[in-house]
């Protein structure tokens, strides 16, 4: 069996590549989130709130035997407050790190120490943005905050790879301008906090906004195909798939 670990498995992006490993039957998916709507046998939901970073750091990946390949996806993320620095909450802030570095940072940690000794295929992915590679004024959090998890997925695919023995592969991946509750948020942004509003009602409207479907369909051709891909950091809209 594949083994998938997936955070943010709930809704949007991260629930539609849990459907849409499912649909073979050697994939075994564990969803981690704090709301669930996928039912399926070869479904796990374990309720996980990503800003307890307690429960984080304590989580030990389970031991699996029968598996041929482990991944690892931290899809969780959050916008946060959009505003301008000086008027951010600052719980908003804490929030933002926790959930979008934080947490994945400490679940690349366990994943790599729990799964030292499993000689199969092993993979992480991180779900990354755009944004963590261009500045977005009223984004400071979410920007800096993907920024560090491409760093981080840099810093420990140079480490896996100087390892003889079981690495893990590592990717961090922009996933576009994707129609999920993300966006629908970004869009009810008052225009005093965030000038860029009206481009992306735009997008809505002119209906260029990616599906779930289609995106979850080239990450999980990634997934399958890891190997073939040399760079760490990809935007998804740059390969052909
Ligand atoms: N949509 C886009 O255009 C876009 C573009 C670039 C990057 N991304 C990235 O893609 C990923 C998925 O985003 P999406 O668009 O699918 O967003 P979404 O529809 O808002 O879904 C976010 C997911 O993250 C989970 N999550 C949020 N806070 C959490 C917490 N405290 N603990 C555990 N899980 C939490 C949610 O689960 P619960 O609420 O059930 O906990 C939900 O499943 C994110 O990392 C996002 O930054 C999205």
């Amino acid at each position: 069996m594949n083994y998938y670990f997936i955070t943010g498995s709930s809704r949007g992006i991260g629930a539609a590549i849990a459907n849409e490993l499912l649909k073979d039957e050697y994939n075994y998916i564990i969803g981690f989130s704090r709301t669930n709507l996928i039912k399926h046998e070869r479904f796990e939901h374990i309720s996980f709130d990503l800003r307890d970073l307690d429960s984080v750091k304590n989580y030990r990946f389970i031991n699996i035997f029968d598996a041929k390949s482990i991944t690892l996806v931290n899809n969780s993320g959050m916008l946060g407050n959009i505003r301008h620095l000086g008027e951010i909450d600052n719980q908003s802030i804490i929030d933002v790190f926790n959930v979008n570095t934080i947490a994945p940072f400490l679940l690349m940690n366990n994943f790599i120490r729990d799964y030292k000794n499993f000689k199969g295929n092993k993979l992480i992915v991180n779900i990354s943005s755009g944004a963590g590679r261009h500045p977005i004024e009223s984004w400071s959090g979410y920007c800096a905050s993907k920024s560090a998890l491409d760093m981080l997925s840099e810093v420990a695919n140079l480490e896996q790879k100087k390892l003889n023995r079981n690495p893990v592969k590592v990717l961090s991946i922009a996933p576009g301008i994707v129609d999920t509750q993300m966006q629908s948020e970004i869009r009810g942004v008052d225009k005093v906090d965030f000038g860029q509003v009206e481009t992306f009602i735009k997008y809505k409207e002119e209906n260029t906004l990616a599906s779930t479907e289609v995106t979850a369909k080239k990450l999980v051709e990634i997934l399958k195909n890891a190997d073939k891909y040399a760079k760490t950091t990809m935007d998804i809209r740059e390969l052909e798939i």
